[in-house]
Protein backbone atom coordinates (compact mmCIF):
# COMPACT_ATOMS: atom_id res chain seq x y z
CA UNK A 1 0.00 0.00 0.00
CA UNK A 2 1.33 3.34 -1.16
CA UNK A 3 1.56 6.37 1.14
CA UNK A 4 -0.99 8.71 0.11
CA UNK A 5 -2.60 12.44 0.99
CA UNK A 6 -6.35 13.42 1.74
CA UNK A 7 -8.11 16.14 2.27
CA UNK A 8 -10.21 16.85 5.95
CA UNK A 9 -11.68 19.89 6.54
CA UNK A 10 -13.71 20.50 9.76
CA UNK A 11 -16.49 21.84 9.25
CA UNK A 12 -18.55 25.31 10.68
CA UNK A 13 -20.05 23.46 13.40
CA UNK A 14 -16.92 21.56 14.52
CA UNK A 15 -14.79 24.75 14.77
CA UNK A 16 -17.45 25.98 17.03
CA UNK A 17 -18.05 23.35 19.15
CA UNK A 18 -13.98 23.39 19.88
CA UNK A 19 -13.79 19.49 18.59
CA UNK A 20 -10.56 20.43 15.90
CA UNK A 21 -8.20 19.44 19.14
CA UNK A 22 -9.57 16.05 19.38
CA UNK A 23 -9.63 15.47 15.56
CA UNK A 24 -6.19 16.18 15.17
CA UNK A 25 -5.04 13.90 18.03
CA UNK A 26 -6.90 11.15 16.97
CA UNK A 27 -5.54 11.68 13.75
CA UNK A 28 -1.85 11.75 15.02
CA UNK A 29 -2.26 9.03 17.83
CA UNK A 30 -3.59 6.78 14.37
CA UNK A 31 -0.22 7.77 13.01
CA UNK A 32 -0.87 9.99 10.50
CA UNK A 33 1.41 12.89 9.46
CA UNK A 34 0.13 16.47 8.85
CA UNK A 35 1.56 18.13 6.24
CA UNK A 36 -0.85 21.19 6.03
CA UNK A 37 -3.20 23.02 8.24
CA UNK A 38 -5.06 26.40 7.84
CA UNK A 39 -8.23 28.13 9.83
CA UNK A 40 -10.19 30.00 6.72
CA UNK A 41 -13.24 31.48 5.84
CA UNK A 42 -14.50 30.41 3.11
CA UNK A 43 -15.38 32.22 -0.01
CA UNK A 44 -18.74 31.32 -1.63
CA UNK A 45 -16.90 30.40 -5.37
CA UNK A 46 -14.46 28.01 -3.46
CA UNK A 47 -17.39 26.75 -1.81
CA UNK A 48 -19.27 25.95 -4.37
CA UNK A 49 -16.08 25.05 -6.77
CA UNK A 50 -15.30 21.88 -3.59
CA UNK A 51 -19.17 20.38 -3.82
CA UNK A 52 -19.47 20.86 -7.38
CA UNK A 53 -20.23 17.79 -8.29
CA UNK A 54 -23.38 17.79 -5.83
CA UNK A 55 -24.61 21.03 -7.56
CA UNK A 56 -27.85 19.66 -8.95
CA UNK A 57 -28.78 17.55 -5.57
CA UNK A 58 -31.78 19.75 -3.67
CA UNK A 59 -29.42 20.41 -0.47
CA UNK A 60 -26.92 22.35 -2.64
CA UNK A 61 -27.15 25.62 -1.80
CA UNK A 62 -27.91 24.84 1.73
CA UNK A 63 -24.26 23.13 1.99
CA UNK A 64 -22.74 26.25 0.45
CA UNK A 65 -24.56 28.37 3.47
CA UNK A 66 -23.10 26.23 5.47
CA UNK A 67 -20.00 25.87 4.84
CA UNK A 68 -19.87 29.71 4.25
CA UNK A 69 -21.65 30.30 7.88
CA UNK A 70 -18.26 30.44 10.01
CA UNK A 71 -14.69 29.60 9.70
CA UNK A 72 -13.49 25.69 8.87
CA UNK A 73 -10.46 24.30 9.63
CA UNK A 74 -8.88 22.75 6.40
CA UNK A 75 -5.69 19.69 6.63
CA UNK A 76 -3.67 17.68 4.43
CA UNK A 77 -2.38 14.78 6.84
CA UNK A 78 -0.05 11.72 5.13
CA UNK A 79 -0.18 7.87 5.83
CA UNK A 80 -0.26 4.63 4.62
CA UNK A 81 -4.19 3.90 2.97
CA UNK A 82 -5.51 7.38 4.64
CA UNK A 83 -8.05 8.25 2.32
CA UNK A 84 -10.29 5.20 3.21
CA UNK A 85 -8.79 5.18 6.84
CA UNK A 86 -9.92 8.29 7.65
CA UNK A 87 -13.05 8.02 6.16
CA UNK A 88 -13.74 4.85 8.37
CA UNK A 89 -12.43 7.25 11.69
CA UNK A 90 -15.00 10.18 10.01
CA UNK A 91 -17.92 7.77 10.74
CA UNK A 92 -21.49 7.34 8.13
CA UNK A 93 -22.80 10.53 6.51
CA UNK A 94 -25.75 9.61 7.73
CA UNK A 95 -26.08 10.05 11.54
CA UNK A 96 -28.01 7.03 12.17
CA UNK A 97 -25.49 4.43 10.12
CA UNK A 98 -22.56 6.50 12.28
CA UNK A 99 -20.94 4.17 14.50
CA UNK A 100 -19.81 5.58 18.11
CA UNK A 101 -16.51 5.50 18.48
CA UNK A 102 -16.36 7.50 14.81
CA UNK A 103 -15.95 10.97 14.83
CA UNK A 104 -19.55 11.70 13.12
CA UNK A 105 -20.57 8.77 15.44
CA UNK A 106 -19.78 10.80 18.74
CA UNK A 107 -20.45 14.66 17.84
CA UNK A 108 -23.12 14.65 15.23
CA UNK A 109 -26.97 14.23 15.02
CA UNK A 110 -27.68 15.62 11.37
CA UNK A 111 -26.85 15.16 7.55
CA UNK A 112 -26.12 18.37 6.87
CA UNK A 113 -24.17 19.60 10.74
CA UNK A 114 -21.97 16.66 10.58
CA UNK A 115 -18.44 17.98 12.00
CA UNK A 116 -15.82 16.81 9.23
CA UNK A 117 -15.41 16.20 5.68
CA UNK A 118 -12.92 13.77 3.85
CA UNK A 119 -11.87 12.54 0.48
CA UNK A 120 -13.39 9.75 -0.34
CA UNK A 121 -11.22 8.49 -3.67
CA UNK A 122 -7.71 9.33 -4.82
CA UNK A 123 -9.28 11.61 -7.42
CA UNK A 124 -11.18 13.60 -5.03
CA UNK A 125 -8.08 13.98 -2.84
CA UNK A 126 -6.14 15.41 -5.47
CA UNK A 127 -8.37 17.61 -6.40
CA UNK A 128 -9.47 18.60 -3.08
CA UNK A 129 -5.73 19.48 -1.55
CA UNK A 130 -4.86 20.84 -4.59
CA UNK A 131 -8.04 23.49 -4.53
CA UNK A 132 -7.64 24.27 -0.85
CA UNK A 133 -3.96 24.01 -0.62
CA UNK A 134 -2.14 24.24 -4.12
CA UNK A 135 1.31 23.72 -4.28
CA UNK A 136 3.68 24.05 -1.17
CA UNK A 137 2.74 21.49 1.57
CA UNK A 138 5.10 20.79 4.04
S1 LIG B 1 -21.24 10.90 0.47
O1 LIG B 1 -20.50 10.55 1.69
O2 LIG B 1 -20.49 11.88 -0.35
O3 LIG B 1 -21.70 9.74 -0.28
O4 LIG B 1 -22.51 11.61 1.03
P1 LIG B 1 -23.66 12.30 0.25
O5 LIG B 1 -24.92 11.79 0.83
O6 LIG B 1 -23.45 12.15 -1.21
O7 LIG B 1 -23.48 13.80 0.70
C1 LIG B 1 -22.50 14.64 0.12
C2 LIG B 1 -22.30 15.84 1.01
O8 LIG B 1 -23.50 16.56 1.16
C3 LIG B 1 -23.87 16.66 2.53
N1 LIG B 1 -25.32 16.43 2.62
C4 LIG B 1 -26.19 17.36 3.00
N2 LIG B 1 -26.03 18.63 3.37
C5 LIG B 1 -27.17 19.31 3.70
N3 LIG B 1 -28.40 18.78 3.68
C6 LIG B 1 -28.60 17.51 3.31
N4 LIG B 1 -29.83 17.01 3.29
C7 LIG B 1 -27.46 16.74 2.95
N5 LIG B 1 -27.28 15.47 2.53
C8 LIG B 1 -25.96 15.30 2.33
C9 LIG B 1 -23.12 15.58 3.25
O9 LIG B 1 -22.86 15.94 4.59
C10 LIG B 1 -21.86 15.46 2.42
O10 LIG B 1 -20.92 16.44 2.83
P2 LIG B 1 -19.38 16.09 2.88
O11 LIG B 1 -18.74 17.35 3.32
O12 LIG B 1 -18.97 15.68 1.48
O13 LIG B 1 -19.24 14.98 3.85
Amino acid sequence: MAIEKTFIMVKPDGVKRQVVGDIIDRFERRGFELKGAKLINVPRELAEEHYAEHKERPFFGELVEFITSGPVFAMVWEGENVIKLARIMMGATKPEESQPGTIRGDYAVTISENVIHGSDSPASAEREISLWFGEGLA
